[in-house]
């Protein structure tokens, strides 16, 4: 072997080391898809951008954005798990409570959300509802 061969050779080896992924390699906590991220950490915030993705707002009102005569968002007076299942299943659950929404019949599609969606978007309007409440409260003292 010549003198530059052995030199080029080590290099390689040098590389080769620098280079192999070392352990833990794989498990990279730095890969977040964009959307994951902007979806951000906590349930109700998750829940606030569903409402946006789903464009929910096409029909209802939310903090006096969206559709005017549509149903308001903001200030339900409905329990967690009523909110779950009325955004899993719009049609059962009006079969089901009809006296809650006036013996209507349903008109809101369903869109086979994950029941944690639902729940995502439960809370957040819940947390609306609360923020509506303490607004209220401070106004009135
Ligand atoms: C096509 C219009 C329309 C769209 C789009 C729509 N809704 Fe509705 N929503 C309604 C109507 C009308 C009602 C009243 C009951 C029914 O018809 O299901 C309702 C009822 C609700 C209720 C129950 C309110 C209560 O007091 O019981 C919730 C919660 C709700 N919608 C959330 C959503 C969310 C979240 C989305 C988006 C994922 C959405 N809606 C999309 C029309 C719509």
């Amino acid at each position: 072997m010549t003198r530059n061969a052995l030199i080029f050779a080590s290099f390689i080896l040098v590389f080769t080391f620098a280079c192999a992924p070392g352990p833990g390699a794989g498990k990279s906590k730095d890969v977040k898809t964009p959307h994951k991220k902007a979806l951000g950490k906590k349930g109700k915030d998750k829940g606030r951008l569903l409402i946006g993705v789903y464009e929910c707002l096409s029909c209802h009102s939310l903090n006096g954005q969206g559709a005017k005569d549509g149903v308001c968002l903001d200030n339900l007076d409905r329990s967690r798990e009523f909110l779950i299942e009325h955004i899993l299943d719009p049609e059962t659950h009006v079969e089901r409570n009809p006296k809650s929404y006036g013996n209507q019949p349903n008109v809101m599609p369903s869109y086979q959300l994950s029941r944690k969606e639902a729940a995502d978007i439960a809370d957040y309007l819940i947390a609306l509802r609360r923020e509506k409440h303490a607004a209220k409260k401070t106004r009135d003292k």
